[in-house]
């Protein structure tokens, strides 16, 4: 079949869609949710079509859109007082109800079922072609059953190009996602699929609305669901997708450690170029509205960029981020990924950094020493060394083969330009070393990760830490520490304490700041963590 294209959307072409609808064929029309594939509701040969275009199991119902409030009432056996304030309040628009059938309407539109959705649309050429068709027209979105809904006339060309009379083009859809489904059918109003108009806009309304449980968890198996569309996979593009919670910083900790050939990351604006992989956004990370608008043009755009995993940051789950939240656990089929928060530890030296880091591993965090990261990769022998002694000469070495530290330091620490050199062999290797440490030692039982090292802040590892804990104490406490702990010749401790970065420095780049001198108490200080 030749799938015609309207893209003027004039007079006669909207004309001719409609007469294609009315002769019992299927075209493709913009809605502001997403865009449908219509067929003629009251001819149930015209809507079993759609099924098969589509590829979609016959016993998934369909939504009639209609143009004009009275057109609901052949449709349905009551149309009751909060369905009425729900149109009121929301038609045109994203919202969809069901309510009890009445026999006009074809069993192909909702198979089994002694309900029917019905929706009123707020797009102004979706309005005019049922109009013109005047007829109500039963639509399910317009894509390939299981692939993301598509919200441009592309998408749906792309998918359904010859399977289908005709497609028209109104551009991008508004909202992105699907429409609110909620029954009417129960004692209480029950919200089957959230979308542009939110639970709270319901609630407004209607009072107490109950949310399915299909909403927000998988179904168990055998459970039949309210909505039958809720089970199977949907929105899904052809890579496997994660949804991750948490900060940015434990998402990019989790790419790096997980990194594969072919991963990708959706996220929010202004992070792709901190994420190391391919990145789309759909969004600021605080733009539910543009989080729904983008989410499904962006998963379709991985399978074109050949994605194989995609990482996706979790999205709020509030107003209309319920909906996203939503389709993107089903884009998921349900795998959601909580990595690890990490923290980072760090204080000048006799703060008592260590003794902190003892009692947060005492409450249950995993504890990365970042001296044994740092000696561990320039054991004898470890391909860290031998860039090491390539690099600034074999007398860093003895006659074991051992580095000696003092020698690599006076060649490292003489010009800025070594000490980048140092750090650009080194760093990279005390990475993956704490990478694989917490890979290896992390289990469910952690809270979290810290991360104890002095010279974090200068570190690649602070990438990963959402939060930066800074213990301090004042120098004359911190010298007599050292004095007693070392064993230093005054002068040599305080050499130490001075080749250090300074109190303000520190304290600049705290989110945690630790006050490790009387009157305070660390397990006060600890408190929150
Ligand atoms: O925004 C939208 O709703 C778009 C545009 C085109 O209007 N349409 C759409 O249709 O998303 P579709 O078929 O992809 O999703 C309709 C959802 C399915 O989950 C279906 O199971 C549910 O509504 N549904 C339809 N009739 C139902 C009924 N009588 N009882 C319970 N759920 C029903
Ligand atoms: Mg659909």
């Amino acid at each position: 079949m030749n799938t015609k294209f309207y893209k003027n959307c004039d007079a006669s072409e909207l004309t001719e869609a409609a007469e294609i609808l009315k002769n019992g064929g299927l075209v493709a029309i913009p809605t502001e949710t997403v865009y449908g594939l219509a067929a003629n509701a009251y001819n149930g040969k015209a809507v079993s079509k759609v099924f098969e275009a589509k590829g979609r199991p016959t016993d998934n119902p369909m939504i009639v859109h209609i143009s004009k409030l009275e057109e609901i009432h052949p449709l349905v056996t009551d149309f009751p007082e909060k369905a009425k304030a729900l149109a009121e309040a929301y038609w045109p628009g994203p919202l969809t109800m069901i309510l009890p059938k009445s026999d006009l309407v074809p069993r192909e539109v909702a198979p089994r079922l002694e309900t029917v959705a019905v929706r009123m649309p707020s797009h102004p050429i979706a309005r005019k072609i049922i109009e013109l068709a005047g007829v109500p027209l039963a639509a399910p979105s317009a894509n390939s059953s299981g692939s993301p809904s598509p919200t441009t006339a592309q998408h749906v060309l792309n998918d359904l190009d010859g399977k289908i009379d005709a497609i028209v083009d109104g551009g991008e859809c508004d909202v992105g996602i699907e429409s609110t489904v909620i029954t009417l059918a129960t004692d209480v109003p029950r919200l089957l699929r959230p979308g542009g108009i939110t639970l709270q806009q319901l609630e407004a309304v209607l009072g107490h609305v109950d949310v399915d449980p299909a909403v927000l968890s998988e179904l168990k198996e055998g459970v039949a669901p309210a909505s039958p569309g809720m089970k199977y996979k949907h929105y899904s593009p052809k890579a496997e997708v994660y949804i991750v919670e948490g900060s940015l910083e434990s998402f990019k900790f989790l790419i790096d450690s997980e990194y594969r050939d072919g991963d990708m990351a959706l996220c929010f604006n202004g992070e792709e170029t901190d994420i190391p992989v391919t990145c789309l956004s759909f969004g600021d990370e605080n733009d539910l509205d543009s989080q729904a608008h983008l989410l499904f043009a962006q998963l379709r755009k991985f399978d074109e960029l050949g994605a194989k995993r995609v990482f996706v940051r979790a999205p709020s789950n509030e107003g209309v981020g319920l909906g996203v939240y939503n389709r993107l656990l089903r884009a998921a089929a349900f795998k959601v990924i909580k990595p690890p928060v990490i923290y980072g530890l760090t204080g000048q030296t006799g703060a008592g950094k260590s003794t902190v880091g003892e009692i947060l591993s005492e409450k249950g965090y995993l504890i990365v020493d970042g001296d044994v990261a740092a000696r561990a990769v320039v054991e004898k022998g470890s391909p860290v060394l031998k860039e090491l002694s390539d690099t600034f000469g074999s007398d860093i070495l003895d006659e074991n083969g051992e580095l000696i530290r003092a020698a690599l330091a006076k060649k490292a620490f003489s010009t800025e330009e070594n000490r980048q050199k140092l750090n650009s062999i080194t760093h990279p290797a005390v990475t993956k070393w704490a990478i694989d440490f917490v890979k290896e030692n992390l289990n469910e039982s952690h809270k979290g990760v810290i991360v104890d090292a002095a010279a974090i802040f200068d570190s690649d590892i602070k990438r990963y830490c959402s939060k930066m804990i800074v213990v301090t104490a004042p120098e004359e406490e911190r010298l007599a520490r050292i004095l007693s702990r070392d064993g230093l010749t005054e002068e040599a401790a305080m050499l130490r304490i001075k080749a250090q970065k300074d109190e303000q420095y520190y304290k600049e780049r705290a989110d945690i700041l630790v006050r490790n001198y009387a009157p305070y108490n660390l397990s006060q200080e600890l408190e929150l963590l």
